[in-house]
């Protein structure tokens, strides 16, 4: 069965029941600022597995594109992709756990509607229970009324059998469907045979079913919620693995062309994997409307076009390979996601700039390479990856001290975290909720007296605690009154806005090129945590150097007051304020 047919399946399948199938969202969050991608096919559902009506109805079916680059490292395995579609169905306080595994199980297994897969080869886990959710019996009982045998259902706990987005939102207890893709079928296995044969991979996880009905707020389970909602993703990518007979995506229909393209420019398997990947990825972000750049997104979308050119042979990528790989992904998918075609141009366009970018980089960090710099400094100046320049090495007969780069490297990331604490120094001594809002209202005081004093303002230190903020600027002269106002206005108005509140991390360099502040510049190391106000970091209204924590949005803070605007030293003046 080819991934075209796999996917119409899957939507016809829950068509026939009575689902409305959706389009794929964008895989840039159109309401979520608390992520840069769509990781999963429920997010962009949250706001109706939250309560809100969905206007196509309490049953949904789509098919969505996602990505995940949490893990770069580990792309060109057999498992890792950054990009990959889920198929997934919704019911939004309809039916529940019976209707939810029985279709579950007859897609799997169905030999006509379905994908007529072994149900001798399944295996399922549920929920263990705990504190948050009781033990998942009911889950098992309907797996056993539907054929699978008892001991081929495995009770596990929070880490493998609850599922939320992330540290807030909709969540609950899941059901993970497995399938054993060994020649001879490994039969019966006691809870420690599964778990092994999982972590070898002889058995994979093809689709999980989650149960909906908790919210979770700051990292807690707080409760029910309103209705009971299902939630439930299979991977596109590994269910074509499984039924075209193969152990990775990357020998499946889905990666052929692009691997035999890949092919001609990396002797390596892995690294032809992560060329077709990133590629793959890439033209998917750019087509939703990310452009590399040196924040959020667009700096995700650099790295992966980045390492695409490192993992070729001659770490350069010329314009007809470009033009190919492009091409194929949009062969490959256009059917099913049109707007592919219709960036073609821009795709390309948008790739070749930012590899001609790059060989500069690698030509400016290759002089120095020939100079005898550390490698460390290549790294953090040039951005030359340390793997890089190993490799020159090993040509010259070198060989590279590498423990002592990631000592380097490590140290420099402690100092970095050090001298962001360090910033709020003797007041940030806890984590309590209050501190946190006082933390973020500093932010916003910053940048406001910025706004009404001008640029003559520097941060000379903050001081934080339960109670009060206060924070020493430099400035020549008392604020007046009307400037106190506008200041407090200001902030109000950006606490009436409700902006999210979020955060990025990048090198130095690229860091302080987004124009962040960072009053204590030299304090910091080479990889940096910014801080910013606003849904984007282009455009927020705030940016900072600064090690967090912070709330995750201004409109929780209340009413920002001064209290007082005083002279601490010659052309250094101290503002102390509440929330109320
Ligand atoms: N939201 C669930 C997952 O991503 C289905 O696995």
């Amino acid at each position: 069965m080819t991934s075209n047919e796999i996917r119409q399946k899957f939507l016809d399948f829950y068509k026939k029941r009575s689902h409305a199938i959706l389009p794929s969202a964008s895989l840039v969050p159109e309401n979520d600022p608390s992520v840069l991608f769509n990781t999963a096919g429920m997010q962009p559902l949250v706001p109706y597995l939250l309560g809100q009506a969905h206007p196509a109805g309490v049953r949904l079916a789509d098919v969505q594109k996602c990505v995940r680059t949490g893990d770069l490292e580990d792309i060109g395995d057999n498992r890792h992709l950054s990009f990959f579609e889920m198929m997934g169905n919704w019911s939004l306080g309809d039916y529940f756990k019976k209707e939810a595994i029985s279709w579950s199980y007859e897609f799997l297994t169905s030999k006509d509607e379905g994908l007529g897969l072994d149900p001798s080869r399944l295996y399922v886990t549920c929920f263990e229970g705990d504190a948050n959710a009781p033990r998942d019996n009911e889950s098992a009982e309907i797996w056993m009324s539907l054929g699978i045998p008892k001991n081929r259902i495995y009770f596990l706990g929070a880490d493998d059998n609850w599922w939320s987005p992330g540290d807030n939102g909709p969540c609950g207890p899941d059901t993970e469907m497995f399938y054993d893709l060994t020649s001879g079928g490994l039969g019966d296995l006691s809870p420690a045979e599964f778990a092994s044969a999982t972590a070898r991979e002889d058995i994979i996880e093809i689709w999980n079913d989650v149960f909906m009905e908790y919210e979770k707020k700051d990292g807690q389970v707080i409760g029910k919620l309103a209705k009971k909602n299902v939630d439930t993703g299979a991977g596109l990518e590994r269910m074509t693995a499984v039924m075209q007979g193969k152990t990775t995506a990357y020998d499946t229909d889905l990666f052929s062309e692009l691997i035999t393209l890949a092919a001609t420019l990396a002797d390596d398997k892995r690294g032809q994997r992560v060329i077709a990947d990133h590629f793959r990825t890439a033209v998917f972000m750019i087509t939703d409307g990310v452009l590399p750049s040196n924040t959020d997104r667009g700096y995700i979308l650099r790295r992966l076009i980045r390492r695409a050119i490192m993992k070729t042979t001659s770490h350069e990528l010329l314009s007809d390979k470009i033009t190919g790989l492009v091409n194929a992904v949009v062969t490959k998918y256009q059917t099913q996601y049109p707007e592919l075609a219709d960036h073609t141009d821009l795709i390309v366009k948008t790739i070749e700039n930012e590899a001609v970018k790059f060989q500069k980089t690698l030509k400016d960090g290759l002089k120095e390479f020939e100079k005898g710099i550390d490698p460390f400094v290549l790294f953090t100046t040039y951005g030359f990856p340390v793997e890089l320049t190993e490799e020159l090495a090993r040509e010259k007969g070198q060989i590279i001290d590498r423990d002592n780069f990631d000592e380097k490297m490590k140290e420099h990331q402690k100092l970095s975290q050090t001298a962001s604490a360090g910033m709020f120094k003797g007041g940030l001594g806890g984590n309590s909720e209050q501190i946190t809002k006082y933390h973020t209202a500093t932010h916003l005081l910053h940048q406001a007296l910025h706004d009404v004093l001008g640029d003559e303002v520097s941060q000379k230190g903050s001081n934080i605690t339960d109670d009060r903020l206060r924070f020493d600027f430099s400035f020549s002269r008392k604020m007046t009154n009307e400037e106190k106002t506008e200041v407090e206005k200001i902030i109000n108005q950006k606490i009436a806005e409700g902006l999210a509140v979020n955060s990025v991390t990048l090198p130095k360099l690229e860091a302080e090129a987004t124009g962040a502040r960072h009053s204590f510049g030299d304090k910091y190391g080479d990889m940096v945590t910014i801080y910013f106000i606003g849904s984007n970091l282009d455009s927020a209204y705030s940016k900072e150097f600064c090690g967090g924590p912070h709330v995750e949005n201004t409109g929780v803070l209340g009413t920002f007051k001064i209290q007082k605007e005083e002279a601490v030293a010659q052309g250094i003046r101290r503002i102390k304020a509440v929330l109320l």
